[in-house]
């Protein structure tokens, strides 16, 4: 095979006549990345371990082919209800239906999953494939391993056990020397660069029911590793507000000078509640560590702490929080149009510890952080949303409230490219006279022609709500015939209702003005998908 013959062509340049390595697949299911890059990771390791491994993403995996492989793992994330990444639905409905393949004891796999732990239904998507592949008769050689949102020390766990199971060691062949640490970025989530704060704009109106901001942070001193493409997202790392903090440790009896550890480091109480920890979110851990039962679902770490009767000391309250996070953002920004720099979208999520779990990063950066004043922030590379290729391709574009944020950044392209391609925006809110994000710019783009068509959907303006997918329907003829010229859709917001609909709305167009009944329309679209002509950054 073609990569047996890689294999011995990478062997033959090292000189030696060892062994071949040994062919393993890789696949992963991911949506922001992390297990895409998780992949990568683990194909590096297991060439130290005699392995040459082939990755891909579920959905790009045919199941037909899984009886031909002898060493396989699955990184695979899961979201909202136990349901798996975009690019794994098919692969996970394949496999889960009854008419999966049996499978051979010779296909040896390892499965770890990406969920978190405030989840009910958490890991469910890796579970689900980790318990499948087994009961179809393949051979499961180490337990699933079911990561936290702080991913990163089980998952190293369970990468160096795969690699110690009987199968994989018997199996391996020629190993290679690792390559240099050096080679990966110097900025990335545990290393964050120091980025700093440049302006903060309101988008929205006063009367809005929303607080939308326009952010912009440089870069400038970042170099290479800071680089992005249009479609790339931020990770940014917030601090938690002081106010908040102070509430937390009254409530606990604290004074914040306590000593603990966080992963073997000394530091205050205090500053570990800033910094550190994620002061809201309750995981089964929280409970199990402080023994007591969750009083209802919607009890935050404060509620926990004011029923009182813990009496948990400094560590113990510490050992009960899970990690501070980083957030993503849709990057709003194109590198051509503004070099250095990079500007997010951002929708004011409003911060209170006993409601808040999103609320953290979008009020310090609104509101806490002032410019001038820095924050940590890296690149994650989008493994999926990116603009065609070929710059003539035509782009549709569908992001509603602050899903218009990469989408500033596919027109600043578009627009510093001078593309020949067309551009059609659909956009809607609320209101337009309070919710009509970065309108200058985009009658700007419609004056210059770098928007050829614009369709607004404002929700609550009329006597009926009109939402996007309304727009996609009354033009659905158009909209066809855009696919026919060969355009790219690209979805990004809402993922439970906004994403579902458009969706929903987009095969019956097709089906319509396509002449296709409703099976054929739904292949029709996911072969756009295939194509990379259907990409969505959903959440
Ligand atoms: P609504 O809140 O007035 O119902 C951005 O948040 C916009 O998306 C708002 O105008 C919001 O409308 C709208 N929206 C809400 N649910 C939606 C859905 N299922 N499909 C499309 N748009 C939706």
């Amino acid at each position: 095979s073609g990569l047996q013959a890689m294999a011995a062509a990478a062997n033959a340049t090292g000189g030696a006549d060892e062994a071949p390595a040994t062919e393993m697949t890789i696949l992963y299911g991911s949506q922001s990345g992390t297990c895409e890059s998780l992949s990568k990771d683990l194909r590096k390791y297991a060439k130290t371990k005699g392995f040459d491994a082939k990755i891909s993403a579920l959905d790009d995996f045919d199941p037909a082919q899984l009886a031909g492989i002898e060493h396989m793992t699955i990184i695979a994330a899961t979201f909202g209800e136990g349901e798996p990444a975009d690019n794994a639905v098919q692969f996970h409905a394949a496999l889960m239906g009854p008419d999966a393949p049996a499978l051979p004891a010779s296909l040896n796999f390892a499965v770890c999953g990406l969920g978190d732990t405030s989840y009910a239904e958490f890991n469910q998507a890796a579970r689900d494939l980790d318990a499948r592949l087994a009961e179809l008769g393949a051979t499961r050689v180490l337990d699933m391993v079911a990561c936290d949102v702080a991913y990163e020390d089980a998952y190293a766990a369970w990468k160096t056990g795969v690699f110690e199971t009987g199968a994989f060691i018997a199996a391996a062949g020629a190993s290679s020397a690792p390559e240099p640490e050096a080679a990966g970025p110097m900025f990335d989530k545990n290393r964050p660069f120091a980025g700093t704060l440049m302006k903060v704009d309101k988008l929205s109106g006063e009367g809005s029911a929303k607080t939308v901001n326009h952010i912009e942070i440089s870069l400038a001193g970042g170099g290479e590793d800071l680089e992005y493409q249009v479609g790339d997202a931020l990770g940014l790392w917030p601090t938690n507000c002081p106010l908040e903090v102070s509430e937390l440790l009254a409530a606990g009896g604290f004074n914040g000078s306590e000593a603990v550890m966080l992963k073997d480091t000394p530091t205050s109480l205090r500053a570990a509640l800033l910094n550190r920890l994620d002061l809201t979110t309750v995981t089964p851990s929280t409970l199990e560590l402080w023994d007591i039962e969750k009083p209802d679902e919607n009890s935050q770490i404060i509620d926990l702490i004011e029923l009182g009767d813990l009496n948990l000391d400094p560590q113990a309250f510490v050992d009960g929080l899970r990690p501070l996070q980083p957030r993503l953002y849709s990057i709003a920004s194109s590198p051509k149009a503004h070099p250095g720099e990079v500007h997010l979208t951002v929708g004011e999520v409003h911060y209170d510890l006993r409601t808040a779990r999103k609320g953290v990063a979008s009020t310090y950066l609104g509101q806490r952080l002032q410019p001038g004043g820095q924050v940590g922030v890296y690149i994650q590379k989008s493994a999926h949303f990116h603009l065609p290729a070929d710059e003539a391709t035509p782009v549709i574009m569908i992001g509603p409230g602050t899903g218009i944020a990469p989408f500033r950044a596919f027109l600043e392209e578009r627009a510093a490219q001078q593309s020949k391609g067309e551009n059609w925006l659909f956009f809607g809110d609320q209101h337009q006279k309070t919710d009509f994000l970065y309108r200058t710019e985009l009658e700007d783009w419609a004056s210059s022609g770098v928007l050829t068509k614009t369709s607004l959907a404002w929700s609550r303006d009329g006597a009926e709500k009109v939402y996007v997918q309304d727009l996609i329907r009354k033009d659905g003829a158009v909209f066809y015939d855009w696919l026919s010229k060969g355009a790219a859709i690209y979805v990004c917001g809402d993922a439970t209702r906004m994403a579902a609909d458009v969706d929903q709305t987009i095969c019956e167009v097709v089906a319509e003005f396509g002449g296709m009944d409703a099976d054929a329309a739904k292949q029709y679209v996911a072969g756009l998908g295939k194509a990379g002509r259907y990409q969505r950054d959903v959440y």
